[in-house]
């Protein structure tokens, strides 16, 4: 289906192919987003009025319009085609938007998406797979929203599947919206204590991590425990372990932002009959890695 979809593309947009000679080398040719879709895209990525959106290819500018027009939002857009540019221009004049909705001839490849929240596109798959690693790494929480294509074994957070009505024209299709959020990297070895019913814990963890999934051990006091409920959105990290405090089994939650080498955040304690919260940080470096690293003994409880 994937094949196919490219050749679809291409012949219908085979009435914008003298214009977009005009530009160098486009890598995706012009094929608009259906105007439903264009709010399902910004839904999901819950756009906000505080929100910078940029626009990979972006056509006559409807993605970087509405964000503006319906959501509030400020951002702009590029392409290659001069002619799409105009329009763009036009469209954002048009709805009253220019302060807000931007538009660069310029190539989506060399377009820096530094102060981006929300990065939209409507591409190809190998476009998507070669902007990849740029994407992931952006700032952790960036929004990624995309039209009909994935990102392969990057796999989004959300998907939906609608059928469209105008999909190429009036000739009607389906489309494919995913939603990613970038994560933070938080692979490596981390270190913290908690002072729990009077006795200091010293926690390791070391955590590996494909995209937003993550699997690790993690050690209290040199005794290893199942590390569980381990998830990752953006800088957002939470995780639980089941371990005995003071002779009571206590199911461990953590939740915390992730900043560079810290997390902050806190810890909730479930016991039979007590339940409470701590504050929680945690550093990760060369000396929570070394700790991490050697044998480990103890039995996993
Ligand atoms: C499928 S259209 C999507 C248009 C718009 N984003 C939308 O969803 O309605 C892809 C657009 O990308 C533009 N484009 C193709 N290659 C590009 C490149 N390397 N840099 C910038 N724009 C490019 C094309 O001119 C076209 O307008």
């Amino acid at each position: 289906m994937l094949r196919f979809i490219p050749r679809v593309f291409a012949c219908l947009a085979l009435g914008s192919v003298s214009l977009m000679t005009i530009a160098a080398e486009p890598t995706v040719p012009y094929v608009p987003t259906p105007q439903e879709v264009v709010d399902k895209m910004l839904d999901m990525a819950k756009v906000t009025p505080n929100d910078y959106l940029i626009d990979l290819g972006s056509g006559d500018g409807r993605i970087v319009v509405t964000a503006a027009k319906k959501f509030g939002a400020r951002g702009f857009g590029v392409d290659l085609n001069p002619v799409r540019i105009r329009e763009a221009v036009e469209n954002a004049l048009k709805n009253g938007v220019s302060d807000r909705a931007e538009f660069f001839q310029r190539n989506l490849f060399e377009t820096d998406l530094g102060g981006a929240s929300v990065i939209t596109m409507y591409l190809l798959p190998r476009v998507n797979m070669e902007l990849r690693p740029k994407l992931l790494n952006l700032q952790p929480g960036t929004r990624i929203v995309s039209h009909d294509f994935d990102m392969d074994d990057w796999k989004p957070e959300e998907t939906v599947h609608m059928n469209v009505k105008e999909k190429y024209g009036s000739a009607g299709g389906s489309s494919s919206v995913y939603f990613w959020i970038v994560p933070a990297k938080v692979a490596g070895a981390w270190e913290w204590q908690l002072t729990v019913g009077g006795k200091v814990q010293t926690y390791e963890l070391a955590l590996e991590q494909k995209f937003q999934m993550l699997s690790g051990t993690l050690r209290i006091n040199g005794g290893l425990f199942k590390l569980g409920e381990a998830k990752l959105r953006g800088d957002q990290i939470s995780f639980s372990a089941s371990a005995e405090i003071n002779g009571v089994t206590t199911k461990q939650t953590f939740s915390g932002r992730v900043s560079g080498d810290k997390i902050f955040g806190s810890v909730a304690l479930a016991g039979t009959r007590a339940q409470s919260q701590l504050e929680w940080s945690a550093s990760r470096g060369a000396k929570a890695a070394a700790l991490v690293t050697k044998p480990v003994l103890a039995a996993v409880h």
